[in-house]
């Protein structure tokens, strides 16, 4: 099985589920268009987000690492005309283009990008009113200090859900330990003795990221 057959599934799939958007193709363009990396949640997993959300009835929805915009995207459209996506970017070019296709999405109202290392954002935050939903997905390394932040910030009964956390089996291979790798191994070791989270992992397999997952955590 190569990335093409993935590729091919991800067409197949979205071509049943998932309509043509052409706010989502304007900001894929966008990103591109500005050198951004190609690594944003693509339509299936987005929409899952999107899913999510709604079935929890959220009205306040945590993201780190924003990228282009495209989860926050599906969360925006996800919450109440009085709902908030609050979305953390490291990167001031990226955090521009977010906000153009937000805009251009017509969620700049809901959805408010915080430029900065989210760590420091997220440790200035008050825990009231707490979110909903979180969603981490940025440098993989700060997984266990995004983790420790969402708890505190999400309300009990809320969701935790981390991007990436299987990379190609990578985190399973013992024989590979660069920093992002260590991360999330650093960030499952922690989850094995949390008492707060109820956890579990799943595999997506896309034609972005090939192999990859999801942390899915219930806020006890
Ligand atoms: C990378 C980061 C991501 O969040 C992702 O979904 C895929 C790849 C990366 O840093 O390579
Ligand atoms: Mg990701």
């Amino acid at each position: 099985v190569t990335i093409d057959d993935w590729q091919r599934s991800d067409k197949y799939f979205e071509g049943f589920l998932i309509p043509k958007d052409e706010v989502l193709e304007l900001a894929t363009k966008n990103a591109e268009e500005n050198g951004l990396p190609a690594i944003a949640v693509g339509p299936a997993e987005g929409k899952l987000l999107h899913l999510v959300a709604r079935t929890m009835g959220a009205k306040r929805i945590l993201e780190v690492g924003t990228l282009g915009g495209f989860s926050a995207i599906w969360f925006g459209r996800a919450v109440p005309e009085d709902g908030e996506v609050l979305t953390h970017e490291i990167n001031p070019k990226h955090a521009e283009v977010a906000r153009k296709n937000l805009e251009v999405a017509g969620l700049s109202k809901k959805v408010t990008v915080v430029v900065g290392p989210a760590i420091d954002s997220l440790k200035k935050l008050r825990d009231e009113p707490k979110f909903d939903l979180a969603f981490i997905d940025a440098d993989k390394d700060s997984n266990v200090a995004y983790v420790t932040e969402a708890k505190r910030l999400v309300r009990s009964g809320g969701v935790i859900i981390v991007d990436n956390v299987v990379r190609f089996g990578l985190v399973a291979d013992p024989s590979t330990t660069s920093p992002p790798i260590e991360g999330v191994r650093a960030m499952l070791k922690a989850l094995q003795t949390d008492t707060d989270l109820e956890c579990t992992v799943i595999g997506t397999a896309t034609g972005r990221g090939g192999y990859d997952g999801f942390m899915y955590a219930l806020r006890k």
